[in-house]
């Protein structure tokens, strides 16, 4: 396979992005689209065609569409996940959202009028019944058995867990390397790890409210970390044959 896991320049095995520090997100988009838009461009052309492991902290591919921001739409709107990614507590797979879930908002009558052009590839797609190839940006090897979102969503982990505070990406990038090691790591001692059912997506509650706690100080409702060990269905799998063919 492709170079050694950490050795990205633009990222690292901790989770930190450093090509995307975590103070970026509090500059609003559009201040920081103007100040590092051009580098951003330089940087990101080059990363794509000199980084040969897709599976990496950091990746993120320009989208055919731009301007889609999670921290407007999960931020400021405040929509749930499950707004849009309808399926990921009884599927396998998180789906995207498809055309018409965005045009119930963006139909030109629900537009104020400076928004009518930024918006007007969703309301082309529509009515050309066409999809939005949205790259793909999290994706496990092929040898990895189906990865089951729904199980880890109904044991609580939060996808802050394995996709970090999306909330407050304009541009959602990877930020846990995926790598067999991360998932045995959280398998091997889940504890830290699980948040009340209710709050998983509730990504900013779980950062700053849940996770800042020491783990044996952690309440929500009388609910403690040790009660939702104590809970889960089952001790997650460390055997080949649960992840792999
Ligand atoms: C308004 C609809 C909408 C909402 C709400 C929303 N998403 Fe998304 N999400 C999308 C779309 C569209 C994409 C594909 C484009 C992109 O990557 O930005 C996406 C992509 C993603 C991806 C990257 C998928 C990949 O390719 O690997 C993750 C992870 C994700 N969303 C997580 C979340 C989480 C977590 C929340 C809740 C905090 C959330 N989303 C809320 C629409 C939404
Ligand atoms: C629940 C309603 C709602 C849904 C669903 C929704 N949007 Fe939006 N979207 C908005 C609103 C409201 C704004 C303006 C937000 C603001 O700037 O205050 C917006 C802004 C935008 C912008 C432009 C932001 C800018 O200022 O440049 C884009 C692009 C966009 N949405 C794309 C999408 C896409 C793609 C989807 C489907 C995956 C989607 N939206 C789903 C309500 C929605
Ligand atoms: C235990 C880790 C974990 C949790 C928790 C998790 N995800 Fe994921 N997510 C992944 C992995 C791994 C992939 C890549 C899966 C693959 O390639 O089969 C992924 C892929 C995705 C994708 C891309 C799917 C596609 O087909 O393009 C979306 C969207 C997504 N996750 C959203 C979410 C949302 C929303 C949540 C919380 C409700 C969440 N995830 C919770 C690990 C997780
Ligand atoms: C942050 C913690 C965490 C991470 C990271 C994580 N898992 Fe899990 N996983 C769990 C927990 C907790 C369970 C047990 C859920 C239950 O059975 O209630 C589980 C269960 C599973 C199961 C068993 C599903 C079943 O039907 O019994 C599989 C397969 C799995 N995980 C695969 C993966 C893979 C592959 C990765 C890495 C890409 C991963 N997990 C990363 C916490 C995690
Ligand atoms: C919890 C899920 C999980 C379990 C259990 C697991 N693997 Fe993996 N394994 C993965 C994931 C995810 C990858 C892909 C890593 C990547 O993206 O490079 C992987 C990759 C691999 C690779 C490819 C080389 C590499 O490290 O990238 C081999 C070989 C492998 N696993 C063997 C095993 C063997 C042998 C066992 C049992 C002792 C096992 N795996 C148990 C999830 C798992």
């Amino acid at each position: 396979m492709g170079a050694p896991r950490g050795a990205s320049p633009f990222g690292r095995e901790d989770g930190v992005s450093v090509l995307f520090p975590k103070w970026l997100n509090a500059i609003p988009t559009i201040g920081a689209a103007a100040s590092v838009g051009g580098l951003a461009t330089v940087v990101l052309g080059t990363w794509y065609w000199a980084t040969p492991d897709f599976f990496e902290v950091g990746y993120m591919p320009i989208q055919p569409e731009l301007g889609f921001s999670h921290q407007i739409h999960a931020g400021k709107l405040g929509l749930d996940c499950r707004y849009c990614h309808t399926h990921v507590e009884e599927s396998p797979e998180a789906n995207i959202p498809n055309v018409a879930t965005c045009f119930g908002c963006h139909a030109e009558t629900r537009l104020r009028a400076w928004e009518t052009q930024q918006v007007s590839w969703i309301r082309e797609a529509y009515a050309n019944d066409e999809s939005i190839e949205w790259r793909r940006i999290h994706k496990l090897p092929d040898y990895v058995r189906n990865f089951p979102h729904h199980v880890h969503i109904n044991a609580g982990v939060s996808c802050f867990s394995c996709h970090g505070q999306i909330i407050g990406m304009p541009v959602v990038y990877q930020t846990q390397s995926l790598a067999m090691g991360w998932c045995l790591d959280c398998h091997r001692d889940p504890g830290g790890r699980l948040v009340p059912p209710d709050k998983v997506t509730d990504l900013i509650w779980v950062e700053q409210d849940w996770m800042s706690e020491p783990v044996d100080q952690r309440v929500h409702e009388g609910v403690t970390a040790q009660d939702l060990l104590a809970s889960l269905r089952q001790a997650p799998p460390q055997n080949c044959g649960a992840c792999h063919h």
